[in-house]
C-alpha cells in the first residue's frame, strides 16, 4: 500500500480542493439520509479549509445539520475557553459560523480529572463507534511526523489516550503562548489505530518547512518512528500538498 499524492500551486488552491471533497461527502450522505462523520484537525494547516467551508455554508447553502464531528486532540490540561485551546479554535473558525448541532460536536475535554481520563478516552472511542465510525479524517502533520498528537514511537494499535508532548512539539506550538513554560506538557489524542479506522483520510501540508517530513512519510519505511508514514497502510489515504511541501518528493 502507499498514499496518493495531489499537488496544488498553493495552500489556497489545495484547501479549496479539500473543502470541496468534504462538501461533496456531506451532500452525498445527506442525499442518502445519512449523517456525515468528520474527523477534524487543528493547527495552522486546516485554517483555509475551514474558511472555505464557512464560505460554502454562507454562499452555497452547504448545511452541517447532519454532520457529526470528532476532533483529533486537545491540550491537557486546558480550559475550553483558553485562547490556545482546540475547543476554542474549532468554535471560532468553523462551528459558530455554520448550522452544526452542538450535541454533534466532539472535542477531547482538557478539563477531565486525571483519574477519570482513562474512562473518558474509552468513552470517546465508543462515541465514534456509536456514530458509525469516521467517514473522512482530516490531518495535518508535525515536523517530527506526528499526526494528531501521536508523537514518534506511538504504537500502531494505540487508541485515544493521554500523551506527553515532545519538547520539539511544545516549541513548535509555543508561538500561541506567552512563554514556552505555559505550553501544556500533555495532550489527549486519538490513537493511530483510531485514525486508521477512518474510511478515508486526507492529510494536508503546506510550505517548504514540511518538505522533509513529507518525503519521509510518503517515501520512507512505514515506521512508528514517523507516525504519518503509518498512513501508507491505509487503503484510502491522500496527501494534499502545495508545491513547496512536495518539493522533496
Ligand atoms: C499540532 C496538532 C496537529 C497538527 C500539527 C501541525 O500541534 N496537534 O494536529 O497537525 O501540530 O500543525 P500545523 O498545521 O500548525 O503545522
Amino acid at each position: 500500500e502507499h498514499v496518493a499524492v495531489q499537488i496544488f500551486s498553493d495552500n489556497k488552491e489545495g484547501s479549496r480542493y479539500v473543502a470541496q471533497q468534504i462538501a461533496d461527502l456531506i451532500r452525498e450522505k445527506e442525499k442518502k439520509g445519512q449523517h456525515c462523520v468528520l474527523g477534524l484537525a487543528t493547527g495552522s494547516s486546516p485554517q483555509n479549509v475551514y474558511a472555505e467551508l464557512v464560505r460554502m455554508h454562507q454562499q452555497e447553502g452547504l448545511s452541517f445539520r447532519h454532520v457529526i464531528t470528532f476532533n483529533l486532540d486537545e491540550y491537557y490540561p486546558i480550559e475550553p475557553d483558553a485562547l490556545q485551546s482546540f475547543h476554542r479554535y474549532m468554535w471560532e473558525r468553523l462551528f459558530k459560523h455554520v448550522d452544526i448541532l452542538p450535541e454533534n460536536v466532539h472535542i477531547p475535554d482538557g478539563t477531565v480529572p486525571k483519574d477519570k481520563i482513562k474512562a473518558y478516552c474509552q468513552q470517546y472511542e465508543e462515541e465514534i463507534e456509536k456514530a458509525g465510525g469516521i467517514d473522512l479524517q482530516l490531518l495535518g502533520i508535525g515536523h517530527n511526523g506526528h499526526i494528531g498528537f501521536n508523537e514518534p514511537g506511538s504504537n500502531i494499535n494505540s487508541r485515544t489516550r493521554l500523551i506527553a508532548l515532545d519538547q520539539a512539539t511544545r516549541i513548535a506550538n509555543s508561538y500561541e503562548f506567552a512563554h514556552i513554560a505555559e505550553v501544556p506538557r500533555l495532550a489527549i489524542t486519538m490513537g493511530i489505530s483510531t485514525i486508521l479506522k477512518a474510511r478515508r483520510i486526507i492529510l494536508i501540508a503546506w510550505g517548504q518547512h514540511k518538505a522533509a517530513i513529507i518525503r519521509k512519510a510518503v517515501e520512507g519505511h512505514s515506521t512508528e518512528q514517523v507516525p504519518a508514514s503509518l498512513l501508507q497502510q491505509h487503503p484510502d489515504c491522500t496527501f494534499v500538498l502545495d508545491e513547496q511541501a512536495a518539493s522533496e518528493l
